[in-house]
């Protein structure tokens, strides 16, 4: 039987210092898609080596890409150019990882061979429709059962460009559909209802495709070819977010976090914690490899509740689990709508931090597209307790970060998954300041 990793973290304390999160999870596996599909050679630096880049690294790899890593977080991508890579010897398993799944959907559908896509219980639970239907209206053949995974996708069929009005603002299904679209005989234009985060657009161009972009439409022609790149890949501002608001909620804390991507389809974190009272500097900011980067300065401070400008939820879509920490710190009510899609994330991130945060005997209401939150004050405490994290690596990760603000122990359950976006977590939180202990259930 697979052992079981819990935290437990005593409460209180403060975070101090200066923290190094890794790199980011969705630049991450795109440096390893496009540079496969490049021609020549392209290295990655600081490529984050969480169990859900490291699958999308694995299905290259069975596709018939070299790909080396080298010292520390480097590595090194032969690309085979769009149209070399071979058919897998077996299925494609991207275990928890929904990006992984979702843009390699798009590509495989332009293969001319056959491939299944499969995953973990977790992933096999969450729509697939979503990028199935477009990619059928392209011209895809792809089998399933209730569109969930496993994906068997059909290769050999002639994709056509689509013009697609993307019912959600998804960076994932208009990924999916550009990467489809590198194959599509004409133009494949996808028309977002509010913007999503952009790294494939900018990644694309780096690579040497051409790729029009404003006003809400994306759109490029097939039949193109990408050139080998280097890529340095920022820190993960999904990560950073455990750590601000780790500091915001405790009063006295300090904490610089260096190289935070602050693209700005991606940080309405900082935004939203602002808008709380948080205080935030942005220093340095500098471009890096086509990517905004700045370093992170946050210092705890008495927060306040909001309302939650709802246009600002897809480019916070990550970092709502510990936006709700925050919120249950603040000063009164915080009030989010407009964001059912937490409802089909890792785990379902409404129901799920509701339990928890009422289990620490925060007064909530899980509402169907979003959640109201009656924070405690600069003040109040969180009780202890047990939480159930449902195996999603963001909601232990918060939770973690509320013990510091508790008057008894916070256990979390099911943790193991923090490995697939942010290996080390526990030990770079033990670091600055956070007493937290795993232990291992067998
Ligand atoms: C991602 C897009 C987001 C996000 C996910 C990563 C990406 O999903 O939640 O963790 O890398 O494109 P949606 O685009 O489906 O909201």
């Amino acid at each position: 039987m697979l052992s079981r990793i819990d935290y437990r973290v005593a409460p209180g304390g403060q975070l101090q210092g200066t923290v190094n999160v890794p790199g980011d999870k969705s630049i991450s596996h795109r440096a390893i898609m496009l540079g496969s599909l490049a021609q020549g050679r392209s290295r990655i630096e600081n490529f984050l080596e969480g169990e859900d880049c490291l699958a999308t690294l694995g299905a290259f790899r069975a596709m018939g890409v070299k790909i080396e890593r080298t010292a520390g977080t480097s590595v090194v991508v032969d690309g085979v150019g769009v149209h070399g890579l071979q058919a897998p010897g077996e299925m494609l398993d991207v275990g928890n990882s929904g990006t992984s799944m979702r843009l390699m959907a798009g590509l495989l559908s332009g293969q001319t061979f056959d491939s299944v896509l499969t995953g973990d219980d977790s992933l096999r639970k969450r729509p697939m429709a979503r990028v199935i239907n477009p990619l059928t209206q392209m011209g895809a053949y792809i089998e399933s059962e209730k569109a969930m995974a496993p994906l068997k996708i059909h290769g050999g069929r002639r994709l056509h460009g689509l013009h697609y009005e993307m019912p959600i603002a998804s960076a994932q299904v208009k990924s999916c559909l550009l990467l489809a679209g590198l194959y599509a005989q004409g133009i494949t234009e996808v028309i977002e209802p509010g913007p999503s985060r952009d790294h494939s657009e900018r990644m694309l161009r780096a690579f040497g495709y051409a790729v029009e972009s404003g006003e809400g439409r994306v759109c490029l022609t097939g039949g193109g070819n990408l050139q080998a790149c280097d890529v340095t890949v920022p820190n993960d501002i999904s990560s950073a977010a455990f750590f601000l608001v780790a500091a915001a909620i405790v009063p006295g804390s300090e904490l610089l976090l260096p190289n935070v991507g602050i693209n700005p389809t991606r940080n309405a974190v900082i935004t939203i914690l602002r808008a709380m009272g948080a205080h935030i500097e942005q220093r340095d900011e500098r471009l890096q490899g086509g990517e905004p980067v700045a370093d992170l300065l946050v210092r705890g401070q008495g927060l306040q509740g909001i309302k939650i400008d709802p246009a600002l939820v897809p480019l916070a879509i990550d970092e709502f689990p510990a936006i709700f920490i925050a919120a249950a710190c603040a000063e009164g009510e915080t009030l989010l709508t407009d964001a059912a899609e937490l409802r089909v994330k890792e785990s379902d991130r409404i129901q799920v931090m509701a339990d928890g945060l009422q289990s620490l005997g925060v007064e909530v209401e899980a509402r169907t597209d979003g959640m109201r939150i009656i924070g405690l004050g600069e003040h109040g405490h969180l009780q202890g307790g047990i939480v159930n994290s449902h195996g999603d690596h963001r909601i232990a990760m918060s939770f973690a970060m509320a013990a510091l603000r508790a008057i008894e122990p916070v256990v979390i359950r099911d943790c193991a998954n923090v490995d697939t976006s942010f290996p080390g977590f526990a030990e770079l939180a033990a670091d600055a300041g956070l007493a937290i202990e795993k232990q291992v259930q067998e």
